[in-house]
């Protein structure tokens, strides 16, 4: 497949990076003011995410690495992987500012394996907003196959596809607009704006990225050597995913504010490499 997708929406990460870092939402600044500070997203995930002490984890588009550096603070060798450039100085800015110390990788996910060690993590972890960037969730399966030891577990938890499929524009009732399915073609969007708070202008605002179905992650999982080991969906998701028609409660997440039961909005998985 042509990888023409990766510079136009490398450019897009590229210029978000140091905003999403100065952008309160992030929470630079109490990830240094307190060494047990933790992102909202791992706080969600700890329930389900269990003890990570001692694993050596790796997050794959791990953005500016709090999530990551949460992951090392509550015991784990972490490394942290993605292909943004400004997105991995971040993350280094922050790892060296807060005192935690997580490795961070610039490289395309799909070259995890080549520029990490196959067969060696405990755990990979990764999501919220990662596989819709992704054109092809089977090849990305193998890759998370490839990264963990036997025993090993794949923890993810993502933006859930029914709530991608969702034409956001649509601010007054609960439309399915976008494929739910995985597609060939790339969605295209030309967004100039982000989902933090911030009054940066940005200039890089196309996008291209794909849906997966929940059956079809599942199955790419279970064909690389996984066993699915668990799968939650919430009634929750922790950005603004249909702005008009949701409300932000505990830990940062948002739901519809009108019954939000009708809706999966993100969703846990687990599984263990064979
Ligand atoms: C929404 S962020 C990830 C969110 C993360 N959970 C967070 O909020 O910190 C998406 C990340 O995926 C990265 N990304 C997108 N496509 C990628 C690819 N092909 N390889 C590696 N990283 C990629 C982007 O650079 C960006 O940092």
């Amino acid at each position: 497949m042509a990888d023409y997708y990766i510079d136009i929406n490398r450019a897009s990460w590229d210029d978000r990076a140091p905003a999403h870092a100065a952008s309160p939402d992030y929470a630079f600044d109490k990830f240094v003011a307190d060494p047990e500070f933790l992102s909202e997203v791992v706080r969600f995930d700890l329930p389900l995410l269990g003890d990570v002490r001692g694993l050596h984890g790796v997050h794959l588009q791990c953005h500016i690495g709090t999530d990551t550096v949460s992951l090392a603070r509550l015991g784990a060798a972490m490394t942290g992987l993605d292909f943004s450039g400004a997105a991995i100085a971040e993350a280094r800015r922050l790892s060296a500012s807060c005192g935690t110390a997580v490795e961070f990788v610039e490289a395309d996910v799909y070259d995890a394996a080549k520029v990490l060690t196959p067969a060696t993590f405990d755990l990979v972890f990764t999501g919220i907003g990662a596989l819709c960037w992704l054109p092809d969730v089977r090849r990305w399966a193998e890759v998370v196959g490839a990264l963990l030891r036997p025993g090993g577990r794949l923890f993810i938890r993502e933006g859930h596809p029914v709530l991608w499929s969702i034409d956001e524009r649509q601010s007054d009732q609960v439309v399915i607009g976008y494929p739910y399915f995985e597609r060939a073609e790339p969605f295209v969007d030309e967004d100039p704006g982000t989902y933090v708070a911030t009054d940066t202008e940005f200039t890089h605002n196309i996008t291209h990225s794909w849906n997966h179905g929940l059956g079809e992650i599942v199955t790419a999982v279970l064909d690389a050597g996984m066993e699915v080991t668990g799968l939650s969906e919430h009634d929750s998701v922790p950005w603004d995913a249909l702005p008009g028609q949701m409300e932000k409660g505990d830990l940062g997440e948002w739901r519809l504010s009108d019954r939000p039961w009708r809706l999966a909005h993100s969703y846990t998985s687990q599984s263990t490499k064979r």
